[in-house]
């Protein structure tokens, strides 16, 4: 048995199952070999926080020097919370109202408009104010159809044709344009999808049109590999080609920019995963299933996109391979976490590690079948800490009971 496997069995007996554990360090180097793959002097990272908003990840990369990505005013309240100056992070939503720019606007974070009549709006309601503009970089890729961002399909960002426009309602509001984004979509392998949206974005500014520009903010979407054969991505190559681009642009434009891009994925989801208890099996017909103590609310990504989540058996490495559905414990057909995946021999009562579980698991977890979102703990050398607890069943219930109990 690894080091790993006895650690992660030993988290899971000290605090239950189902359990979210990530690893602080693999988070933190995640974070810090950025800066050598980019090295730009002046490199932002503003970390995706939709990805993970555990306030202890928040609060270890905010020592870091990182900043925030946020896409709801309860992201960036959180992140204020969390020790986060409004410098530092940036407002990326869809479909805002007018309630919503309002109270985000109270926070001083800089505000990114996505689409005219928003941008429009902002203007009218705060002229001379300074802005961000999200664009699209007319470019389709992520590791899935529905995390595409970019190209005319999607309903994110302005359309480089439509730069004039933009141009005409900054001028009619006094609004400083201060950066330019675009995100091209969520789990790239593909470095040259970012390169080819990195130069249609900045092919499109033209210097005298966007004479006040702080920053541009490529989006996120840094790949990373989920299956055994999955390929990483050469970021030290990749790092060298976005700097080159990105300092041709600043001679172009005549000064030097901040880069910005807004990972999230490549940050935590390799230093998470989920531990999850077998407490049943079955043999139909053939097909053998193991069911488990959670389900899809708990971690969705291989019911949502049909995502492959690597698992190891932690209790029985050694034993003889089968191949199994490993099921939840919703009621719905869908619930699995895998299908028809070779494991070593399952028992009951065995764990099993869903890897790679530290990006958009707990994070877009719900308690559908009123299941209480489990607890998550952060290891950092050697020492593990409950990072936040889940709701008892009986919490769970009085919070549902809300105005009436
Ligand atoms: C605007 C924006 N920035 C950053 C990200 C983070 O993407 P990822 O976690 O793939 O790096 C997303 C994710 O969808 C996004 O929509």
């Amino acid at each position: 048995m690894n080091q790993d496997t006895s650690n992660l069995i030993g988290l899971a007996e000290k605090y239950g199952t189902p359990l979210y554990v990530y690893d602080g360090e693999l988070i933190r180097q995640r974070y810090r070999e950025l800066h050598t793959f980019i090295s730009w002097p002046k490199l932002r990272i503003y970390y995706a926080m939709k990805a993970n908003a555990n306030v202890r990840i928040l609060k270890l990369l905010g020592k870091e020097g990182a900043g925030l990505d946020t896409v709801s005013p309860a992201e960036v309240l959180l992140g204020l919370r969390a020790g986060f100056a409004p410098e530092r992070m940036l407002y990326t939503a869809n479909n805002m109202t007018d309630g919503e720019i309002r109270e985000v606007r109270k926070t001083g974070v800089l505000m990114n408009f996505e689409s005219l009549v928003h941008l429009e709006k902002f203007g009218s309601m705060f002229p001379g104010s300074e802005v961000c503009v999200r664009l699209n970089p007319d470019v389709m890729a992520g590791y899935f159809d529905k995390i595409k961002t970019g190209g005319a399909l999607t309903k994110f960002g302005i359309l480089l044709q439509d730069i004039p426009q933009v141009l005409d309602i900054a001028q009619r509001h006094r609004l400083n344009i201060v950066g330019i984004h675009e995100h091209t979509g969520s789990g790239i392998n593909n470095s040259d999808a970012v390169l080819q949206s990195m130069r249609n974005i900045l092919d499109a500014i033209i210097p005298e049109a966007f004479p006040g520009l702080r920053f541009v903010d490529f989006g996120g979407g840094f790949g990373v590999p989920y299956k055994p054969d999955d390929r990483r991505i050469d970021y030290a190559t990749f790092g060298r080609h976005i700097t080159d681009i990105f300092s041709a642009f600043c001679r172009r434009y005549g000064k030097e920019l901040e880069l910005c891009f807004e990972p999230g994925k490549y940050i935590v989801a390799e230093a998470g995963t989920f531990l999850v208890q077998v407490n049943n099996l079955k043999d139909n017909r053939g097909r053998l299933i193991a069911g488990v103590n959670s389900g899809f609310p708990q971690l969705i990504r291989p019911m949502f996109y049909g995502a492959y989540h690597h698992m190891d058996n932690l209790s029985n490495p050694g034993g003889k391979r089968n191949v199994y559905d490993i099921v939840g414990n919703i009621c719905e057909t869908g619930d699995r976490f895998a299908e028809q995946r070779e494991l070593p021999e399952i028992r009951i009562g065995d764990y099993l590690a869903i890897r790679n579980a530290g990006a958009y698991c707990y994070a877009m977890g719900g308690v559908y079948n009123l299941r209480p979102m489990p607890s998550e703990v952060i290891v950092e050398n050697g020492k593990d800490r409950l990072a936040r607890r889940g709701l008892t069943n009986s919490e769970l219930v009085e919070q549902m009971m809300g105005e009436s109990a």
